[in-house]
C-alpha cells in the first residue's frame, strides 16, 4: 500500500524572498520549523512512501516557481499553499496572530476581536482543506500543526470520514476561563475543528486538560481520562513535551570547536563572562524583564561592571505588526539607553545583533557563553532552553529558564525564575554567574539525561504510536 504522510503547517520550513540581487533561500524560524525539520533530517518518517510538508510561502507562486533548487536534497516534497495578501493578512497577522496567540499566551488585552478576521482565518483553512483534498487517499496520515489550523481537521474529516489525522498545538491551550472569552460561535468552530482530528497532542498535561475541559464546557460531551467520545469516533488529547535532535546539537560542539566563529566569539569574549539568549522578537518572550532584570544585576554587583557582557539576539518576526513594531522599538529604546548610561569606550554590557543566527553561530554562541537566560513570560515549550542544554557537551555553562515556559517541567535543575520578578532574575544572574564548575556539571548532566532520553525523534514516535492506538490499531505502518 501506497502510504504518504502529509505533515501541514502554516508556514513552509523555508522562506523565498526576492532581493535587488535575486530570489534568497533561508530557513524559516521558530519552534515548530526546529522540531519537525529535524524529524523529517534525521530519517524519522522514512516508513512512509513519501513525506509532503504543505504550507505557505512568503513569496508569490511566480517567484516561488522561479527559484531553482528548492527540491534538492530535500527529505519531503514542499506543497506551496498560495491565498490572495488580503485574506493572509486578516488570516496570520489578523486572527491567528492578534487574536489566538495573544489569548492563547494570557495577554488577553492584546486581542483583537474582528469578525473578518474570522471570517479570513475560515477561508485560509479552506484554501488548506481544499488544495490537501485534490491530493489525500484514504490510507493517507495527515498531521497538522498548530494554531493557525485549528479548523482544518474538522473540514479533512468531513471529506475523509476515515483518514487518520493528528493534531499538535505548539503553543499553550489556556484555561477555560480564558477561552471562553472568545466569542462562543467562534469557541465552537475551533473546538469541533481540532476534534476532527483522532489524536490532539500539547506540550504539557495541564494545556491538555484545559482544552478538554473547554469541550466538556461548550459542548456538555463528557470525558473519560484524556478520552471524548465526538461524532461517533474514540479522541485522545495528550501531552508529548515537544523535543530536539540531541545528537545534532551535541555532535555540533566538536564541528565548532576551533571554527572561525567560535574563535570571533572567545576574542568577543576575552576574560569577561559571557551571558546569551536568542528569542524570535515576541511580547510573550519576556525581553524587557530580562533586560531590567540584567540591570538590576549590574547596579547591585557593580564589581561586575567590565567584567561581563550579555550577547542578546533577537530574531524578527511579524514585523508587520503593531504590536511587535511596538516592541522592536520599546526594546531598541532600553537597550541604547542601558548602554550609553551603563558602559564605557572600552565596555558595553549588551550586544544587541536583530537578525536571523546561522546553525553554525547559535552552537558557537551556546558552547561559548556562561550563563543562557531564557525568561518568556509564557511560552507553549521554549526549544532554545534544550538547545542549549544539548549542545553543552563539555557539561558547562549554566540555565536560568522561566517557569512560565513549557520547558521548566522536564528541566528542572535550571536556576527556575518567575519572569515578572526583575529582583529574582538579578539575584540568579549573579547565582549562576558565580556557581561552580562540579555544580554545573551535576545539574548539566542531570538535563542532558532527560533531553536525550526523549528527543524530537521520541516525540514523533511516541505521537504516531498513540495516533496508531487510537486509530484502533488497523493502522499499517511502521514506526521506527
Ligand atoms: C511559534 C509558533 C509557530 C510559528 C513560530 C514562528 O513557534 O508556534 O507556529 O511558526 O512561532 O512564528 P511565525 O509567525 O514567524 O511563523
Amino acid at each position: 500500500m501506497q502510504k504518504k504522510l502529509f505533515i501541514i503547517s502554516n508556514r513552509l520550513p523555508l522562506t523565498v524572498e526576492q532581493t535587488e540581487n535575486g530570489t534568497t533561500i533561508r530557513q524559516s524560524s521558530g519552534g515548530l520549523i526546529s522540531a519537525i525539520t529535524a524529524y523529517l533530517g534525521s530519517g524519522g518518517a522514512d516508513t512512509f512512501n513519501e513525506t509532503i510538508w504543505a504550507g505557505v510561502t512568503d513569496c508569490s507562486e511566480k517567484v516561488w516557481n522561479s527559484a531553482n533548487n528548492l527540491q534538492e536534497k530535500m527529505d519531503y516534497t514542499y506543497m506551496p499553499v498560495f491565498m490572495n495578501s488580503k485574506t493572509y493578512q486578516s488570516y496570520y497577522n489578523g486572527f491567528s496572530n492578534s487574536l489566538l496567540w495573544p489569548l492563547f499566551h494570557y495577554f488577553p488585552s492584546f486581542a483583537e476581536y474582528n469578525s473578518n478576521y474570522f471570517d479570513a482565518y475560515i477561508n485560509a483553512n479552506k484554501i488548506f482543506a481544499e488544495l490537501l483534498a485534490k491530493h489525500i487517499k484514504k490510507d493517507d496520515v495527515v498531521w497538522v500543526h498548530d494554531y493557525h489550523l485549528l479548523p482544518l481537521a474538522g473540514m479533512l474529516r468531513k471529506k475523509f470520514p476515515t483518514i487518520t489525522i493528528g493534531f499538535f498545538l505548539h503553543i499553550p491551550f489556556p484555561s477555560y476561563e480564558l477561552f471562553r472569552v472568545i466569542p462562543k460561535q467562534w469557541q465552537r468552530e475551533i473546538l469541533s475543528g481540532m476534534l476532527g482530528a483522532d489524536l490532539i497532542g500539547f506540550h504539557t498535561l495541564d494545556y491538555a486538560s484545559h482544552f478538554l475541559s473547554s469541550v466538556e464546557k461548550v459542548y456538555k460531551v463528557e470525558r473519560d481520562g484524556q478520552y471524548l467520545s465526538w461524532e461517533n469516533r474514540q479522541i485522545k488529547a495528550d501531552a508529548f513535551p515537544i523535543s530536539v535532535d540531541y545528537q545534532q546539537f551535541n555532535d555540533a560542539y566538536d564541528e565548532v570547536d576551533n571554527s572561525q566563529v567560535k574563535n570571533d566569539y572567545l576574542e568577543l569574549k576575552g576574560d569577561k563572562q559571557m551571558i546569551f539568549s536568542v528569542d524570535r522578537l515576541d511580547y510573550t518572550k519576556g525581553l524587557q524583564s530580562r533586560l531590567k532584570g540584567f540591570k538590576k544585576f549590574l547596579v547591585q554587583n557593580p564589581e561586575y561592571i567590565g567584567k561581563v557582557v550579555f550577547v542578546l539576539v533577537i530574531v524578527p518576526s511579524r514585523d508587520s505588526i503593531k504590536k511587535y513594531v511596538e516592541r522592536k522599538r520599546m526594546l531598541d529604546e532600553y537597550i541604547g539607553s542601558m548602554n550609553s548610561t551603563m558602559g564605557n569606550i572600552n565596555w558595553q554590557p549588551i550586544i544587541y545583533h536583530y537578525n536571523h543566527l546561522s546553525f553554525e553561530e547559535l552552537v558557537a554562541l551556546y558552547t561559548v557563553c556562561d550563563l543562557a537566560l531564557i525568561t518568556p513570560l509564557r511560552d507553549g515549550m521554549n526549544l532554545v532552553s534544550k538547545e542549549f542544554v544539548a549542545s553543552r557537551k563539555d557539561k558547562k555553562g549554566v540555565l536560568i529558564l522561566s517557569e512560565m515556559a513549557g520547558a521548566a517541567r522536564e528541566l528542572t535543575e535550571a536556576l527556575l525564575i518567575n519572569p515578572n520578578d526583575t529582583t529574582e532574575i538579578a539575584d540568579m544572574i549573579k547565582t549562576g554567574l558565580e556557581m561552580g564548575v562540579e555544580e554545573q556539571e551535576e545539574r548539566m548532566i542531570a538535563m542532558q539525561k532527560r533531553v536525550s532520553r526523549y528527543d524530537v525523534n521520541s516525540w514523533a514516535a511516541d505521537f504516531f504510536g498513540q495516533l496508531k492506538h487510537v486509530k484502533g490499531l488497523q493502522l499499517q505502518f511502521e514506526i521506527k
